[in-house]
């Protein structure tokens, strides 16, 4: 056979990859094909700079751990994570939209008393979280599950500071009425990991590396949709450059903040500042999410 032209070039890996058995592989990959052909007739990249390429992706493997997850990071910073949460989950008016996961979530987190709090010490002005979970039909659920896992007040995460315990992150249960109290301490907005090779191609950019104050949770009750979402802080000054993202106008909420020596939501006379969020959170019905 003779080896085809550029301009034949596409369409003979196209014909190659049409002898993958699985269908739904093949359509992937000869998109994946397709679009990166497109790709680099486009750039034009020189051997030089194709390789840099390679070393990139090499370098973002290479950054991965059990903890770790570079990979996660650079498809956030590149808008994907959210193109594919919005393909996967829309959702009907009314129920709470989802949000990016993130490479911070860890499973199997302990499990806290309604109220208790989970910041266990962690520096940071105390906060309180409380609302209901419904369905769209306004009902409460008993029981759903809310995983939670933040930064401490300092703009840390549990896999930054590499701690031996669970750090800034519990499971809450909802009550018979469906309402729930998370007991921790703010959140504030925070810088991307800065030092592996997603962040230093920020430092090649006038892009914004921060992410606004948020809380995340990922919430199950039998019968609905798994929904994974953050709570924003109203008025973050990088609610609207979000790195990710990430941020949707229903999940910024007003963290209200209280003097000294007022009443906490669960009755304690607090004798600092803190803060108050109240958010409900309306899930989805799995077969009312099929059939939309
Ligand atoms: C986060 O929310 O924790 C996060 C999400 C995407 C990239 C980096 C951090
Ligand atoms: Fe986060």
């Amino acid at each position: 056979m003779a080896y085809p032209s550029e301009e034949k070039h596409t369409k003979a890996v196209l014909k190659r990859y049409e002898d993958i058995p699985n269908p739904r592989l093949r359509e992937v990959m000869q998109a994946a094909v397709k679009h990166l052909h497109a790709f680099v007739s486009e750039v034009k990249p020189t051997g030089e700079e194709w390789f840099k390429a390679i070393q990139y992706l090499t370098a973002i493997g290479q950054k991965c751990d059990d903890k770790r997850q570079e990979f996660i990071l650079l498809s956030d910073t590149l808008g994907v994570s959210m193109l594919v949460d919005d393909i996967n989950n829309r959702r009907v008016p009314g129920a709470t939209p989802s949000t990016v996961e993130g490479p911070f979530h860890i499973p199997d987190s302990p499990e806290f008393a309604d109220g208790s709090d989970m910041a266990n010490g962690a520096p940071g002005i105390p906060c309180f979280v409380t609302g209901k979970v419904t369905g769209l039909d306004g009902k409460p659920i008993s029981g759903a599950v809310l995983d939670l896992w933040q930064t401490d007040g300092e703009g840390l995460y549990e896999e930054q500071r590499r701690t031996a315990d669970p750090w800034m992150r519990g499971i809450y249960r909802t009550n018979p009425d469906g309402t729930y109290c998370v007991r921790t301490v703010a959140p504030i907005s925070y810088s991307i990991p800065m030092d592996g090779p997603v962040g230093n191609f920020f430092t090649h950019t006038n892009m914004s590396h921060i992410r606004p104050a948020h809380i995340h949770f990922a919430i199950s009750a039998p019968g609905h949709h798994y929904l994974v979402t953050h709570l924003f802080q109203k008025g973050d000054k990088y609610i609207d450059n979000d790195v990710v993202y990430g941020v949707k106008e229903p999940l910024i909420v007003d963290f209200k903040k209280m003097p000294a020596g007022s009443k906490a939501p669960g009755g304690e006379i607090m004798n600092e500042p803190f803060y108050v969020v109240s958010y409900d959170f309306v899930l989805e019905r799995q077969a009312q999410a099929a059939a939309a």
